[in-house]
């Protein structure tokens, strides 16, 4: 597959040269060696892979069983929250799950804001050209909402998934995330281990309705064990009165390979 010419070599840990930034700053990339794109070029190639991706049996699955059953029937979003892309410029992976986006959006007709560190000015540009609204600030996911909202966030770290859920922890009805299947932390990590690194996601499983997206796009990489979670009133009021109690916030551990913390960024309050 045709990949984007890289000029230069990304320097990863470029974001922490902007310090001392105030939300809404934008972090200005001091002697940007990013990686040079041709953002039309950029944006065809994903027009493309959405094109094809739309005529194929896995976004009519998609589309039928996942949007129309686990969402419609749930609650009607209103506001689509991406997080954790990944590089959209190098990353055929990114490139193959914003076309997804796209088509979701498309389909559900409604704005998307979007955040991940590793974005550099002309992926920005590219998420723009597709009217992508950018946040300006590293929330560490942890943005509560009032509307229903759909996080898209494929392959994001656990302690991602379990920002979000604390801060929605009063509303979590409120909430659709597409992203890591919950039910594989409970397979793969031992209990006590999960309570200790992501108790929200340990706390929600027994009340969380899980549809797996069936992995049957020609990338085997690109979807894989990816599920879409809903929180529904009718199972949240079966949890008793300690699910509601000592809902501490989870605190930002610098040490943690799966997010990347606004202080690590260079943001200050
Ligand atoms: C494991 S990668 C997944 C990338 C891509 N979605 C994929 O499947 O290959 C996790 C992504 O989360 C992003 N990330 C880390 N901390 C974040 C934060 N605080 N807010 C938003 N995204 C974050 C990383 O930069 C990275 O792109």
């Amino acid at each position: 597959m045709e990949e984007f010419q890289v000029v230069t070599r990304k320097n990863k840990k470029n974001w922490k040269k902007s310090k001392n930034l105030k939300k809404n700053e934008i972090p200005l990339l001091d002697g940007d060696t990013s990686p040079v794109i041709d953002v039309d070029k950029c944006i065809g190639r994903i027009e493309d892979i959405k094109s094809s991706m739309e005529t194929c049996d896995f976004w009519r699955t998609i589309k039928e069983e996942i949007i129309e059953e686990a969402l419609f029937k749930s609650l009607d979003v209103k506001e689509i929250v991406l997080y954790g892309i990944g590089s959209i410029a190098n990353s055929k992976i990114a490139q193959h799950q914003l076309s997804l986006v796209l088509l979701i959006t498309q389909y559900l007709k409604i704005k998307v804001m979007y955040y991940d560190p590793v974005l550099n000015d002309q992926e920005h540009l590219v998420l723009n050209g597709f009217n992508f609204v950018r946040i300006l600030y590293n929330e560490e996911c942890k943005r509560s909402v009032s509307i229903p909202t759909l996080f898209v966030m494929f392959h994001c770290g656990k302690a991602m998934y379990n920002n979000l859920l604390w801060a929605n922890w009063k509303q979590l009805s409120n909430l659709v995330v597409i992203g890591n299947a919950f039910s594989s932390y409970v397979d793969r990590i031992p209990s006590s281990q999960l309570k200790q690194t992501a108790p929200y996601i340990e706390k929600v499983i027994p009340f969380t309705k899980e549809t797996s997206i069936t992995n049957s796009y020609h990338f085997n990489d690109v979807f894989n064990d990816t599920a879409i979670h809903v929180f529904p009133d009718d199972l949240l009021r079966k949890a008793d009165s300690s699910f509601w109690e000592n809902v501490k916030e989870p605190e930002s551990n610098h040490e943690d390979v799966e997010i990347i913390s606004k202080k690590e960024e260079g943001f200050t309050e």
